[in-house]
């Protein structure tokens, strides 16, 4: 698939991710927001099962960079900041993205996409001179800020629209991707920005965190929260959304150390993932060649999705771009002074800078299975093989038959594990529907009551991903679950 038909049909035509996409929405993971007005365009809500699903990562997450870290601490920044923060930060004139409209589709583009595009067009052509030529001049035109030299390039290599088919083009202009918002009496009214990354709110926040909590360098500031980005092409379901929820850190370290810190998280997250369950043949670390406006050096950290291997985390070398920037603006001495060195300086920072969205949607992908009949009798089914700590439930009681007393002793086993699990209990249908229901939600256990409970208090359990069941004490089920399905589990791995 070419890059634009990526880009600009949201991908209807990959089976397997409309399989996963439609399976999100059927099973409770994720709507689009505001359905019953026929959705808001890259906007989406999370359901019961995807609620729980990222509230777990989000854990995952959170207690590997904060609680199993002695030197990382997290905070809890407002979305809406000072509006200096941006102009300090460069959001406000770099944040930008070049945008061209056809006048006859009335779609708007990323006018860098659209080049890549045709260039990918002119290779598989036969003529991979014409492109390398085509992406040098955008190159060159972009680094400079010359749109009209990038108008001329599209008329030259007559890149047309791939709905109209038409070259008729809007001159190219930069969009600011940031949502302004007015705060306060309309004749006074300021004018706000909702942030585009969280990481600022880590920055204003250096010095108070590292005096309050005393922490000495090299140490890491960590945050989940909100972003927002008025993306113009939404694309590939909750991959590109207006939006989304990063979870990022700054590590704060002595200038001339950065590269050995870049690599260190770098080494650090792959390992994160390997844990999620994401073999290194599905991850790509792809060194940046179009830095943001405040890297020295970047990787992508890229999932294999259905629809390519695309970015799901950013690891940034940002030098002391920020904190000095911020320095300035306030007027304000942002220094750390290092008792080893003897010396005062602005620390530079390495983050690391995740898509909480992208997450649940590699995990999605990664955990979509569909399974033939076997020849040993076992039905053909589709199930969700989450890695058991992030599973949304992580055990369902289900008693045999709602009579003889089996419901009753059911539901003292789901009352005896609720307070530590996340356990469902379902009485209704045959044990095989509810099995298909669990399996199809992902729940990786499920514990039944059956007539031999009531004689020897044993259940059985079933596993999601072999189907094999096996009996055990019911008073032994609360410790089998937290050595399967906690997080410290996965913790204990990294
Ligand atoms: N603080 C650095 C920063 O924001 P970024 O590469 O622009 O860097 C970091 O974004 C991560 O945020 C990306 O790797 C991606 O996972 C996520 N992200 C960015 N834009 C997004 C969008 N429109 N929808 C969903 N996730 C997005």
């Amino acid at each position: 698939m070419s890059f634009v038909e990526d880009s600009l049909s949201a991908n209807a035509s990959h089976h397997m991710f409309k399989a996963v996409v439609s399976h999100a929405y059927a099973y409770g993971f994720i709507y689009p927001s505001s359905a019953i007005y026929e959705g808001l365009q890259a906007t989406y809500d999370y359901g019961p099962y995807g609620t729980a699903l990222k509230r777990n990562v989000q854990e995952f997450w959170w207690k590997s960079m904060t609680q199993l870290q002695e030197n990382i601490v997290g905070i809890d920044a407002a979305i809406m900041m000072h509006p200096t923060t941006w102009k300090a930060s460069g959001h406000l004139d770099g944040f930008t993205d070049p945008m061209v409209d056809n006048k006859d589709s009335q779609k708007r583009y990323r006018v860098d996409w659209l080049i890549e595009a045709h260039a990918a067009q002119l290779v598989s052509q036969g003529q991979p001179t014409q492109a390398k030529k085509l992406l040098e001049a955008m190159g060159n035109y972009l680094a400079l800020g010359d749109l009209a030299g990038i108008d001329a390039l599209m008329q030259e290599f007559a890149i047309v629209c791939p709905l109209a088919k038409t070259a008729n083009w809007t001159a190219v202009r930069q969009f600011n991707l940031m949502f302004a918002t007015q705060v306060g009496a309309q004749e006074d009214a300021t004018t706000l920005y909702l942030r585009p990354e969280t990481a600022q709110g880590i920055f204003v926040n250096f010095l108070n965190v590292q005096k309050s909590a005393r922490m000495q360098i090299p140490f890491g500031i960590a945050q989940i929260g909100k972003a927002f980005r008025n993306e113009i092409v939404a694309r590939q379901f909750i991959f590109r959304m207006r939006e989304f929820e990063q979870m990022e850190m700054q590590f704060f370290v002595p200038p001339g150390t950065e590269q050995t810190w870049f690599d260190y998280w770098q080494a650090r997250r792959k390992v994160w993932y390997n844990v999620l369950g994401i073999s290194d043949d599905k991850l790509r670390f792809h060194p940046h060649q179009q830095l943001a406006h405040y890297a020295t050096a970047a990787v992508d950290i890229e999932y294999a999705f259905p629809f390519g291997s695309k970015e799901v985390e950013g690891i940034h070398s940002r030098t002391d771009f920020d904190l000095r920037n911020h320095a300035h603006y306030a007027r304000k001495k942002i220094e750390y002074f290092d008792p080893e060195l003897n010396k005062s300086y602005i620390p530079y920072v390495i983050e690391t800078s995740v898509g909480l969205d992208r997450l649940i949607l590699m995990l999605l992908s990664n955990a979509f299975t569909q399974e033939k009949e076997t020849t040993d009798g076992c039905k053909a089914r589709t199930y969700l093989k989450f890695p058991p700590p992030l599973a949304p439930i992580k055990a369902a009681v289900l008693p045999l038959v709602k009579k003889d007393g089996l419901e009753t002793k059911a539901l003292k086993l789901w009352n005896h594990l609720k307070c530590d699990f996340a356990v469902g209990y379902e009485a209704t249908q045959s044990i095989g529907r509810r099995y298909t229901r669990q399996d199809l939600i992902g729940t990786p256990y499920c514990i039944t009551v059956d007539y031999q409970t009531l004689e020897d208090d044993t259940v059985t359990i079933r596993a999601r991903d072999s189907r094999e069941q096996h009996r055990m004490d019911a008073a032994a089920v609360a410790d089998f679950l937290h050595n399967k399905t906690s997080i410290k589990s996965l913790l204990l791995q990294l």
